[in-house]
């Protein structure tokens, strides 16, 4: 099994960033925007932009994309079931590090699509969990699922990362003819990063100890849950790992589909 290197020189990230490059970004959405980080990408990444809006579910989110964007976006509270836009909208829809927390990727998959004007591209980033990656990779997926399975436990939708097939399998429902793949090992956003060699090296400790303070406040969300200490041997098992290991992001798709 061949596993590839991460450092970002060797990561495939550069070839993303060289395409969106070449893209006048026009109208964009941002789906699941989170904190808006792929909104600051973007805007980084393509050759232009005209405006951005940036939609999720979660208010506390927005009021932070709002805060860190809100001279670039707007922000709404909307749920990518069901769109509050009209048919092409958009001359691109982003979707990024959101799949695994969708109820229903392929509905909502077709609702994006639904909003993309016609030549406007629907841009998917999603981290996978093939076992292709280095150990650093794997023990720092391993921290995320358990990073899910509590999300999980609190009533929200998170489940563990799809694999790179299946992703794959889900874009079958966009009937697209233009549909580009690039994967990389690393984010395209660390080339982006002032501090981009530091995740060259995974065992470098700021890293680790992100991982490790990442597990430990997911173990707090359910300290009062009758099988915390379960947990908790668990989560410690998961810290020795990245200890030994590194730490360092999976590996990611990330798609271009070009509506006809
Ligand atoms: C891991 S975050 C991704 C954040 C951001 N895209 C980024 O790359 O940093 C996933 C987001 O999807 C949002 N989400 C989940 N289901 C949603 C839905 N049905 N409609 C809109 N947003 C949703 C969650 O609230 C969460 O903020």
């Amino acid at each position: 099994m061949e596993v590839r290197s991460t450092t970002l020189a060797n990561s495939g990230a550069d070839k993303i960033v060289e395409k969106l490059k070449e893209i006048s970004g026009g109208k964009i959405l941002d789906v699941g925007t989170g904190y808006g980080g792929f909104i600051g990408f973007l805007k980084q990444a393509l050759k232009s932009f005209d405006s951005f809006v940036g939609i999720d579910l979660n208010e506390e989110e927005l009021k932070k994309a709002e805060k860190e964007y809100g001279t670039i976006a707007n922000f709404k509270k909307m749920n990518a079931e069901k769109l509050d836009f009209p048919d092409k909208t958009f001359d691109i829809v982003s979707i990024a590090s959101s799949l695994h927390h969708l109820e229903k990727p392929e509905k909502v998959l077709r609702e994006i699509f639904r909003v993309v004007k016609p030549q406007g591209y629907l841009i998917i980033q999603e981290m996978y969990s093939d076992l292709t990656q280095t150990k650093a990779q794997l023990s720092t997926l391993k921290a995320h699922h358990f990073g899910a399975k509590i999300d999980t436990m609190l009533g929200e939708y998170h489940r563990e990362t799809y694999t790179k097939e299946e992703i794959k399998k889900m874009l079958n429902i966009l009937k697209t003819e233009e549909l580009e793949i690039f994967d990389s090992t690393r984010y395209p956003k660390c080339l982006f990063c002032e501090d981009k060699d530091l995740c060259d090296n995974p065992m470098d400790e700021t890293l680790i100890k992100s991982e490790i303070k990442y597990l430990r406040s997911s173990l707090e969300k359910i300290s009062d849950y009758p099988d915390y200490e379960q947990l908790e041997k668990e989560a410690k098992k998961l810290e020795r790992d990245l200890r030994k290991n590194g730490s360092t992001d999976a590996s990611i798709l990330f798609i271009l589909a070009r509506r006809n």
